[in-house]
């Protein structure tokens, strides 16, 4: 039997490429339900061949879901979260708001996979931000070989790090 999944955000920059993601990798999911704010009630996003039409967060009944990814937001992740994950769904947060949590690992599966296991204090597992993430896979192999102490990093990003709205503007 597959996991039922739920995408929040999933009208977003990230959220529909989660989708798209989940699809092309073929994840074992038996239902995959995207849900966004009120503005985008039955608004419809692809995942792979099909359609979705999105439902409001807010009045989704999470009994019943294996997995939420979280992509909405950090003040959509304060609010829902917890009690997203207190009904029984492993929350995988995208946003920053609980990266820096004791009892909510962050993960960056390449890096540090082992860490996982914290997850079930809080059923919330959080991912860094995007120039992290590829950028501590890269340095993982050399901090292996010789410890690395410092990194002075500058990220140029695109106009899509700041989702719907900067792609529009
Ligand atoms: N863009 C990137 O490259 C990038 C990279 C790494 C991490 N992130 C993080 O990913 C998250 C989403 O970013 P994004 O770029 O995808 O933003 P976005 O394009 O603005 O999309 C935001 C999504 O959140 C939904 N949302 C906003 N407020 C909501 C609410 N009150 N209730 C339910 N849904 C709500 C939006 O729904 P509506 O369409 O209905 O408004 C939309 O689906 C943020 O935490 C961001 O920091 C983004």
């Amino acid at each position: 039997m597959g996991y039922k999944v739920v995408v929040v955000g999933a009208t977003g920059s990230v959220g529909r490429e989660m989708l798209n993601i989940l699809a092309e990798r073929e994840f074992p999911a038996d239902d995959v339900v995207a849900l966004a704010s009120r503005r985008s009630l039955g608004k419809e996003v692809s995942y792979g061949d099909n359609t979705l039409k999105a439902q409001v967060l807010e009045h989704f009944d999470f009994k019943g879901i294996d997995i939420a990814l979280f992509s909405a937001g950090s003040s959509v992740s304060k609010q829902w979260a917890l009690k997203v994950a207190a009904q029984g769904a492993v929350v995988i947060d995208n946003s920053s708001f609980f990266r820096m949590h004791p009892d909510v690992p962050l993960i960056v599966p390449e890096v540090n996979g082992e860490a996982l296991a914290g997850y079930t204090k809080k059923n919330i597992i959080a991912n860094p931000n995007c120039s992290t993430v590829q950028l501590v896979v890269a340095l993982k192999p050399l901090h292996d070989r010789a410890r690395i102490k410092r990194v002075v990093v500058s990220t140029y990003q695109s106009v899509s790090g700041a989702g719907n709205g900067g792609i529009e503007e």
